[in-house]
């Protein structure tokens, strides 16, 4: 196998071009037309939507995150399990989201979003008004965003705002790996709050249909 180095980046990236998109209109018709498309903002390095993907072949999958030298890990793993199913996306979801149709995202993950802990900074939050106010337009009908955190404020403050921006909340929980929950993929993040002892909360948010 070949030696991965850290250094070299666009060497890296490079190699990664095949499954690297600029905007979801690069994505191929067959890529996202064919099956369900699920997201994930804020890969990290990859292991939860390389291990998520593997499993689920039929759904196709986005990853986005902001770091090059974080995101060419995730790319190289995608790479080496050999997927077909899974196009990374470099750059601030907030732009990117802008190439996105409406209606054309199944499910949205957020895993351990950077929980911006100053008041003057929780616009910056994913799970903000003004990007649920994205995901809003994003997902279809019956989509729905899975969302992880080790941040109890972070998790109080992203129950509320998803409640008071019209989604429905289920399965909630404030220690997802003694809540029964069945076929969790840990993240990088998950591992080393859950191995410290940090219980880990878990919700999932649905649009509310409008006729209820
Ligand atoms: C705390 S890390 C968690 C990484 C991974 N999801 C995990 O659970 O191990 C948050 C990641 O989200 C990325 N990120 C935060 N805001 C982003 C945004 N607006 N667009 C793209 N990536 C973002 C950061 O660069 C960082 O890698």
């Amino acid at each position: 196998m070949r030696m991965r180095t850290r250094g070299h980046l666009e060497e890296r990236l490079n190699e990664c071009r095949d499954i690297t998109i600029e905007n979801y209109c690069e994505a191929t018709r067959d890529f996202v037309e064919a099956s369900p498309l699920h997201i994930e903002i804020g890969c990290g390095k990859g292991t939860f939507i390389t291990q998520t993907a593997a499993l689920n072949p039929d759904i196709s999958y986005i990853a986005v995150e902001k770091v090059s030298n974080v995101i060419v890990l995730a790319m190289e793993k995608v790479k080496e399990a050999d997927l077909k199913n899974v196009r990374f996306i470099r750059g601030n979801f907030q732009t990117i989201s802008e190439s996105f149709p409406d209606s054309s995202v199944d499910r949205i993950y957020l895993n351990f979003s950077d929980p911006w802990p100053k008041t003057g900074y929780a616009k910056r939050r994913l799970t903000h008004g003004g990007f649920l106010d994205i995901y809003k337009r994003l997902l279809k009908e019956d989509g729905e965003i899975f969302f992880k955190t080790d941040n109890k404020e972070l998790f109080d403050f992203s129950l509320e705002s998803f409640e008071s921006n019209g989604f429905i909340l289920n399965n909630i929980t404030y220690d997802l790996h003694n809540s029964g929950f069945e076929g969790n993929i840990m993240t990088e993040y998950e591992e080393r709050f859950s191995q410290m002892g940090t219980p880990i909360c878990r919700l999932e948010a649905k649009l509310k249909k409008s006729n209820q």
